[in-house]
C-alpha cells in the first residue's frame, strides 16, 4: 500500500469541497489584483500606449505627430536579428592640439554660414548635391530607421510650381494666419511671401519625414523619433551646404506640406519638414546684421 492510496486519495475525497472553494478564492483574488495594480511604467519610444500609461515616468517620451496602430499584442519582427554582428570601430585619436586647432576652423567655418535670400541662377553640379545629401544621410536616427527622404529639384518647371504653390499659400499666411507680431518680428528680415529664389536657385531640396514605414504585408512599423532623427539630418546637411561652399535658406513653409507632397508625388506617410533653396548668392546678396548669442549665454558648465 503507497502513500498516495493510503493517505492522499481518501484526504482529496474527504476535503474536495474545501479545495475547489480555495481555488475559486484564489483565482477571485488574482483578478482583483490584476485590475487595480497600476502597469510598470515602462515607456517605449513612439507608443502612444505606452505613453498615457506612464503618466509618473521620469523619462516620459514625448508623443509625435505620428499615426502610430503599433499593437503590443501584434508585435512586429524586430528590426535588426538578435544576432547582429558586432565590428570594430575605426578610430584616429587626433592630439588635443589637433582637435583644437581643427574644432576652431570648423566653428570658424560654420559661423560664416548665412540665410541667404537672393540667389544667382549659376548652376551647381549634381555631384555636389548628392554628397550633401549623402553627408546629410549619415545622421543618427531612432533605431537607426532613417526616417528621411530627400527631394532634390532641378526642373524648371517643377520649381515653378512649387513657388505658385508655396507663394498662394504664404500670401495668406502674412495676410490670415500669423499674428500681427509674428509679421512684425519678420519684417526686418525682409522676408515676404514672394519667394523669388525658388525658381532662382539651380536646386530646391525637400526634407520629407517619414513617420512609418510599411511592411511587405501591409502593416505598418513606426519610425521612433523620425522628427527629431530629420531634423538632425537637416542640420548635417546645413553644415555640408556650407563646407561645399553654396548657401541656403531653411524654410518650413506653412500649410504647403500635402499639395508639395503629392506635386512630388511622395507617399502618405512622408510629410514635409523643410524646404531650401539651394545654389550660390546672387552678386548682390545682402542678409540682415544679426548676433549670435554668445557662448556664455548658451553653454553650461556643471
Ligand atoms: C525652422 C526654421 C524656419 C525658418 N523659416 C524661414 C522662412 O520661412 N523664411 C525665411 O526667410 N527664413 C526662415 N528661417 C531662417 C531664419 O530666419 C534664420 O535662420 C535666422 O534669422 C538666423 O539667421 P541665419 O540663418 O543667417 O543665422 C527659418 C529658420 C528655421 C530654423
Amino acid at each position: 500500500m503507497s502513500f498516495t492510496t493510503n493517505y492522499l486519495v481518501p484526504f482529496l475525497a474527504d476535503n474536495a469541497f474545501l479545495l475547489v472553494i480555495t481555488f475559486l478564492v484564489m483565482l477571485l483574488a488574482r483578478h482583483l489584483l490584476r485590475s487595480t495594480t497600476p502597469p510598470p511604467p515602462v515607456a517605449t519610444p513612439g507608443s502612444n500606449k505606452n505613453m498615457r500609461a506612464s503618466k509618473t515616468d521620469t523619462e516620459r517620451v514625448e508623443p509625435e505627430d505620428d499615426d502610430n496602430n503599433e499593437d503590443e499584442e501584434d508585435l512586429l519582427p524586430p528590426i535588426w536579428p538578435d544576432d547582429l554582428k558586432q565590428i570594430p570601430y575605426i578610430h584616429t585619436r587626433l592630439t588635443v592640439e589637433e582637435s583644437e586647432k581643427k574644432s576652431l576652423q570648423f566653428y570658424n567655418q560654420m559661423n560664416a554660414r548665412r540665410s541667404v535670400r537672393f540667389f544667382s541662377s549659376d548652376p551647381v553640379s549634381r555631384t555636389v548635391v548628392e554628397n550633401i545629401i549623402r553627408t546629410a544621410g549619415t545622421g543618427p536616427s531612432g533605431a537607426h530607421t532613417e526616417p528621411w527622404t530627400f527631394v532634390a529639384v532641378c526642373d524648371p518647371d517643377v520649381k515653378l510650381q512649387i513657388r505658385d504653390i508655396v507663394e498662394a499659400e504664404e500670401e495668406i499666411n502674412y495676410t490670415k494666419r500669423m499674428g500681427k507680431q509674428w509679421v512684425a518680428d519678420l519684417k526686418a528680415l525682409k522676408t515676404t511671401w514672394v519667394k523669388e529664389y525658388l525658381t532662382e536657385a539651380p536646386w530646391v531640396l525637400l526634407v520629407f519625414k517619414q513617420a512609418y514605414s510599411t511592411l511587405p504585408d501591409g502593416r505598418k512599423r513606426t519610425h521612433y523619433y523620425h522628427e527629431i532623427s530629420t531634423a538632425l539630418a537637416s542640420g548635417l546637411l546645413l553644415a555640408a551646404i556650407q563646407y561645399a561652399g553654396l548657401v541656403t535658406l531653411t524654410s518650413t513653409p506653412l500649410n504647403c506640406g500635402p499639395a508639395l507632397r503629392s506635386l512630388l508625388d511622395r507617399p502618405q506617410n512622408e510629410k514635409l519638414l523643410l524646404l531650401l533653396p539651394l545654389g550660390y548668392p546672387s552678386a548682390t546678396a545682402t542678409v540682415p546684421s544679426l548676433k549670435r548669442k554668445p557662448l556664455e549665454d548658451i553653454m553650461v558648465v556643471v
